[in-house]
């Protein structure tokens, strides 16, 4: 009789998992030498007054202008945080108690929490297979009480702008672009962020780009650009911001959201490194991709300008809840990265949501609902995205992962689909 062992195959020795990481995983000289400009100056603060306003702030405002030079926007202004950027959007398009936007369910809790800080409702909206936001929802749940929709690129691609962008011209709502996830995609040659009226960055920790904090607002139209100044310093207009508008609007009473000039060295030097990432990214991303596109069983994640996404992530989807968990548990267990980088889930299965509680009830959008969760805010009013968020298989890539990472990606997808479609045995194999 044989040993208990001698049957079975030696243990494979496993290839190392490669080091997750994006614009954090490039820090370095460039961000300290900045950085350390700003110490030698002792001006961490961007309004120094004994400097002339073209002069103030040398990191946020360079920020800013090479934002707007690479995004061929004309407006850009440095805040705290992508949350922070999404409040001073609202603000600046004046969205307050009594209004209604239009949020995709599968988002980030600030997209919704926003909405809600504002005083306005956040009105949940089907994905399709682009993973953002689906067509024909503005159409659906637009009311007279809609002012806005907000539209989130999801992890590093364009939603499908030209289709969303007509429905909410039609519906007569303004357009806000969340591309906290996604700066730098493009979608048919213009940058996320600047298709609609107002586009918001951030420089998270997790995101391409890192400050540790920090975020964008940037817009083409010049009354929105001087309400995102105003909402985020107090209420005033600088004069370091009225070199590029002429004041309209009187002082109003505004938020505190001033990015500082450490926060700015580090965005501005990640900033320079936007494009080094997304190339190297996208050529892994395309490498893996063509050696796996043909596998049957596999719904790739429908990207609407393939020519413009960032190639950080890749979505594929399985027939079935249970054979997504599988195919990930094997990738995981061969050493590939398979967890999906966002804290992405559906609002509906939130606490906050469950339960609509506010910092303060009487600033609840929510007290005109008798009933709770009302349509709307349930799992079972989301068909589609309940059809969608539990099948998918998601595979990070990072600026640390090498050609041959790639090739080892690939090998292992088509291995562990060999060994899952033959044990389920009813899709035929390669
Ligand atoms: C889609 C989306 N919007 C907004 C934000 C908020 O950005 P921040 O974390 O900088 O506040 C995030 C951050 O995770 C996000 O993913």
């Amino acid at each position: 009789m044989n040993a208990p062992n001698e049957t079975l195959e030696p243990p494979k020795t496993l290839r190392p998992r490669p080091k997750l990481g994006l614009g954090n995983a490039w820090i370095g000289q460039e961000e300290e030498l900045l950085v350390s400009q700003v110490l030698r100056t002792k001006r961490p603060f961007r309004y120094t007054y004994d400097l002339a306003p073209e002069e103030q702030g040398t990191m946020t405002a360079t920020l800013e202008r090479e934002t707007r030079e690479k995004m061929q926007v004309g407006y850009a202004l440095a805040v705290t945080s992508g949350t922070a950027a999404l409040e001073t959007a609202l603000a600046a398009l004046g969205i307050g108690p009594g209004d209604e936007v239009i949020v995709p369910a599968w988002s980030w809790v600030s997209c919704f929490t926003s909405v809600v800080r504002m005083g306005a409702l956040p009105v949940l909206a089907e994905i399709d297979e682009t993973f953002c936001l689906a067509k024909g929802e503005i159409t659906r749940l637009v009311t007279p009480r809609t002012k806005a929709v907000m539209v989130l690129h999801y992890q590093g691609v364009a939603a499908d702008m030209d289709d969303l962008m007509a429905e909410a011209r039609a519906a007569g709502i303004r357009v806000i672009e969340d591309c906290a996830q996604s700066i730098g995609a493009t979608y048919r040659g213009r940058h996320a962020g600047t298709i609609g009226d107002i586009g918001i960055y951030s420089y998270q920790f997790q995101k391409s780009i890192t400050s540790g904090e920090g975020g964008m607002v940037v817009t083409q139209d010049a009354r929105l650009y001087e309400r995102a100044v105003r909402f985020h310093d107090l209420g005033f207009l600088r004069p370091h911001h009225a070199l590029f508008v002429t004041p309209e609007c009187g002082d109003f009473c505004g938020a505190q959201y001033r990015m500082n000039e450490l926060t700015g060295a580090v965005a501005l030097a990640q900033f320079r490194k936007l494009d080094k990432m997304r190339a190297h990214c996208r050529a892994l991303s395309r490498r893996i991709l063509s050696g796996i596109n043909d596998l049957p069983g596999l719904e790739f994640r429908r990207i609407p300008d393939p020519d413009g996404d960032s190639g950080f992530e890749i979505y594929f989807c399985l027939e079935s809840a249970d054979l997504a968990q599988e195919f990930s548990r094997q990738l995981h267990a061969r050493n590939v990265n398979c967890s999906k980088m966002t804290g992405t889930y559906c609002q509906y299965e939130r606490g906050y949501c469950k339960n609509r509680a506010t910092y303060h009830p009487a600033s609840s959008p929510f007290a005109k609902f008798t009933e709770w969760p009302a349509p709307g805010y349930r799992a079972e009013d989301f068909p589609k995205t309940e059809a969608l968020v539990h099948r998918f298989v998601s595979l990070p890539l990072g600026v640390l992962y090498t050609g041959d990472d790639a090739d080892y990606i690939t090998e292992t997808v088509r291995e562990v689909h060999r060994e899952i479609f033959a044990a389920n045995g009813h899709i035929a194999l390669e």
